[in-house]
């Protein structure tokens, strides 16, 4: 009786899982030099780690993380904090133009910003551009929302607003 009691409460332990290694480049700020001081271009990383169909995500000055993503020639630079609850949207998955949280499969058209599950929550954007080799990130494009919370895929909400 005492072996299945423990048995059972073992099953019922919370599973505890080691977080996956950051995909983050660290890029620390004093290493980020300015590409352009004039137009404010800051170098990222290597345009070595843009490939089509996945994000390259770095350090961004002034805090937070973006993630660059390369479609058809064009590059493009987006907040990497989901708007839903900050998920990294740099380890989602890519279909086309668009990025899928891999939190809870919240999506965004990372030419534009636009939250394609709740249009009234888009995310901030960025200039960049790659220049003798280098992602370089200029002035920020388009104002994200600061509002989290929302829906689950599970029918879920939760309480942040
Ligand atoms: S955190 Fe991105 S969908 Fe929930």
């Amino acid at each position: 009786m005492r072996e299945a009691v423990t048995s059972l409460l073992r099953r019922h332990e919370p599973v505890v899982t080691k977080p996956a290694p950051s995909t983050v480049a660290a890029v620390a700020p004093s290493a980020q030099r300015t590409a352009d001081p004039a137009h404010g271009w800051v170098t990222l990383g290597s345009a070595g780690r843009l490939v089509e169909g996945r994000a390259a995500t770095f350090v961004r000055p002034g805090g937070g993380a973006v993630s660059v993503f390369l479609h058809e020639g064009r590059v493009h630079a987006i907040d990497d904090a989901c708007t839903h609850e900050d998920g990294p949207l740099g380890e989602g998955a890519v279909h086309g133009t668009c990025v899928t949280c891999p939190y809870h499969d919240w999506q965004y058209d990372f030419t534009t910003g636009a939250c394609l599950t709740d249009p009234t929550r888009p995310l901030a954007t960025w200039e960049v551009r790659v220049r003798e080799g280098q992602i370089e990130l200029g002035a920020q494009r388009t104002t994200g929302t600061l509002s989290r919370g929302g829906d689950h895929n599970d029918g879920m909400e939760t309480l942040i607003r």
